[in-house]
């Protein structure tokens, strides 16, 4: 079996924080944000909004995309790190609002590499035979773990989610068939002090607050997300000429385009959504996703490399016949 995308959608909370909106409570500015970042804007949920509320409406947009009936899906993954709630999953919360009862449902947790994490996992589902239709979704309230006093860290963020249904269809051995060509994911937990948050159940029991090293980030996502690419293009037997877009975590414009450079790919050739969504941690690709699937951008038939790399660390990579 192989997994093809098809459909996808997104959900943006309305009210949307401008730099210049920080910039009147906090010591920044528009230009070093946009300077150091390219972020321009996020969206912030509102009060009483929660993660599900954003993933199920991605959910609801990416069925309607599909044209899938909520009866035919067996599978919901989703990836946070914003939980509703320490438990249960907020997959399954998701779950009984679509009225889906039967099948299963649940969360992964891999911060900014989520949403590859929860592709990868709902990939092998299909591939294994045990999911035939599957809901991976991304979606996250960064605004809830953010020290709005910290600069350095609250100026980067932004609320959404995004989803895709992955549906299984028998691999016909057809050189440019659509699905899933590779996901690759990986994680070196030694670096848990670059960015983490200083909180949660078992720990504090408390919710705790969003700590980053952005320079060490910075160096290790450069370098990871390479090695990912490169992975992934030999696993697929392929050149960086042969990626027809590039659909990256969206956390920072000089991230992004380093890795453009590697692959040589022309800056009209990458979705970028990070100067209106900024990072939107595991919602970040799906979102680029839905607006490019949307806009006309990808193809069918395209070839479609996702990278992604954040707090862990956690890294990792997808190449997507579209
Ligand atoms: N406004 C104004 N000044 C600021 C701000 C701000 N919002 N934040 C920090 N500064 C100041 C610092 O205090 C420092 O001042 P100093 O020189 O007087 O000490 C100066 O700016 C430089 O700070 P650095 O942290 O060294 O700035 P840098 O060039 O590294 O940029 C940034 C910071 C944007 C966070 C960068 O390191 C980065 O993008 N890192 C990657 C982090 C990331 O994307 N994390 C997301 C999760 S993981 C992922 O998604 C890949």
């Amino acid at each position: 079996q192989r997994s093809v995308i098809v459909g996808c959608g997104s959900y943006l909370p309305q009210h949307i924080l401008t730099n210049q909106d920080l910039a009147t409570r906090l010591d920044t500015s528009d230009e070093w944000i946009r300077d150091r970042t390219g972020i321009r804007q996020r969206h912030v949920a509102a009060e009483g909004e929660m993660t599900s509320d954003l993933a199920l409406a991605a959910a609801k947009d990416a069925l309607q995309s599909a044209e899938m009936p909520v009866e035919d899906l067996d599978l919901i993954v989703c990836a946070t790190s914003t939980p509703d709630e320490t438990f249960p999953a907020t997959a399954t919360r998701v779950q009984a609002r679509l009225g889906m009862t039967r099948g299963a449902a649940f969360d992964v947790q891999a911060v900014c590499s989520g949403f590859v994490y929860a592709l990868a996992v709902a990939d092998n589902f299909v591939r294994a035979g045990q999911a035939r239709n599957v809901l991976v979704i991304g979606a996250e309230t960064f605004s809830r773990i953010l020290d709005w006093e910290d600069r350095s860290t609250c100026v980067l963020f932004g609320d959404g989610a995004g989803a895709v249904v992955l549906s299984a269809q028998p691999h016909n051995g057809a050189d440019r068939q659509r699905g899933v060509l590779s996901t690759h994911i990986y994680s070196d937990g030694r670096h848990h002090d670059a960015l983490y948050v200083d909180g949660g159940p078992s720990s504090t029991q408390t919710t705790g607050l969003l700590r980053m090293q952005g320079r060490e980030v910075f160096r290790h996502a450069v370098v990871k997300m390479a090695a990912a690419i490169d992975t992934a293009l030999e696993h697929n037997g392929l050149t960086p000429g042969d990626i027809d877009w590039l659909v990256p975590h969206q956390a920072n414009i000089r991230i992004i385009e380093a890795m453009a450079k590697r692959l040589n790919l022309p800056r009209d050739r990458v979705v970028a959504t990070v100067d209106r969504h900024a990072n939107t941690s595991a919602a970040s690709i799906p979102l680029a996703l839905a607006e490019a699937s949307r806009d006309g951008r990808l193809q069918q038939g395209d070839l479609v490399l996702l990278e992604a790399m954040g707090g862990g660390f956690t890294w990792g990579s997808a190449v997507i016949r579209w």
